[in-house]
């Protein structure tokens, strides 16, 4: 291990083990250059990440204590890993951060936002080198959100603190919640996934909207009509015909488009 961390054993549903770090490039680049430390349950925490990443290798910022930025190791006994599992994951987010009063919604696939901006973001990456490991990084603007400029169709981020105000929750309190929360989540989606299904309905950002999903095949345009069993989007195209997608990146149409 390069960098200096410390490793706390405390106990819990999950492994308890809990690898802490003053500051790391990206927690989930760590628990993945670090496969055989790690066991199933093991949380990857850093008070700082100097290089965050995001889906479709965007940066993800995170100044020192600002933030929250953890990565949990899952090991699934099938290879493929649940399909939900990022809904998940951005569920029990959601949750988390309801309960420290900032009322969000939830994104395709895994986004959470707030007044319509981004609050936090969810990285899950398989670890190529253990079958069935998923490291699923977790990012919420607690104090900060990012100023890199917003992509068309996108607005700015929020954090936390832009919601509930000066005495909102601490990035650490912020994350033994969001610990617990991920347990149900994780639980409920081995037993219940139509529930889980039927949770992200409730509060599904989407609804009802005109978008544009940008696919490796390029961009398809049409309504949303919701989230399938298997955790994929479902698109109505102009042509009425209805396509499902395992991965995209989602803007919303603006109404007059
Ligand atoms: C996204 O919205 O594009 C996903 C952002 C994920 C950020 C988290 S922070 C903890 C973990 N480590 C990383 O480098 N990324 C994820």
């Amino acid at each position: 291990m390069r960098e200096k961390g410390v490793l706390q054993e405390r106990g819990g549903l999950w492994s308890g083990r809990r690898w802490v770090f003053e500051s790391l490039p990206s927690t989930n680049r760590w628990a993945l250059g670090n496969s055989k430390l790690l066991r199933h349950g093991d949380i990857v925490v850093a008070r700082q990440q100097t290089a965050g990443r995001g889906r479709f290798d965007r940066i993800w910022q995170s100044p020192g204590d600002r933030n929250l930025t953890v990565s949990f190791c899952l090991d699934f006994s099938s290879p493929t890993p649940p399909t939900l599992l990022p809904a998940a994951a951005a569920m029990a987010t959601r949750s988390t951060l309801a309960k420290a009063g900032a009322p969000a919604r939830l994104k395709w696939p895994n986004d959470v936002l707030c007044n319509d901006r981004k609050i936090a973001g969810i990285l899950c990456e398989q670890d190529p080198s253990i079958s069935g490991r998923v490291i699923v990084g977790i990012g919420i603007n607690i104090i900060f959100a990012t100023d890199i400029p917003v992509q068309s169709g996108h607005l700015p981020a929020i954090s936390l603190q832009q919601i509930t105000g000066e005495n909102c929750w601490t990035p650490e309190k912020t994350q033994e919640k969001l610990i617990k929360e991920m347990e149900i989540l994780i639980q409920a989606l081995q037993q219940l996934q139509h529930k889980i299904l039927n949770e992200w309905r409730r509060y599904d950002a989407l609804d009802g909207k005109q978008l544009v999903l940008n696919t490796a095949a390029g961009d398809i345009s049409g309504e949303y009509a919701g989230v399938d069993e298997l955790g994929r989007l479902i698109l109505k195209e102009q042509s009425g015909k209805h396509s499902h997608h395992w991965s995209g990146d989602v803007s919303i149409r603006a109404k007059h488009q």
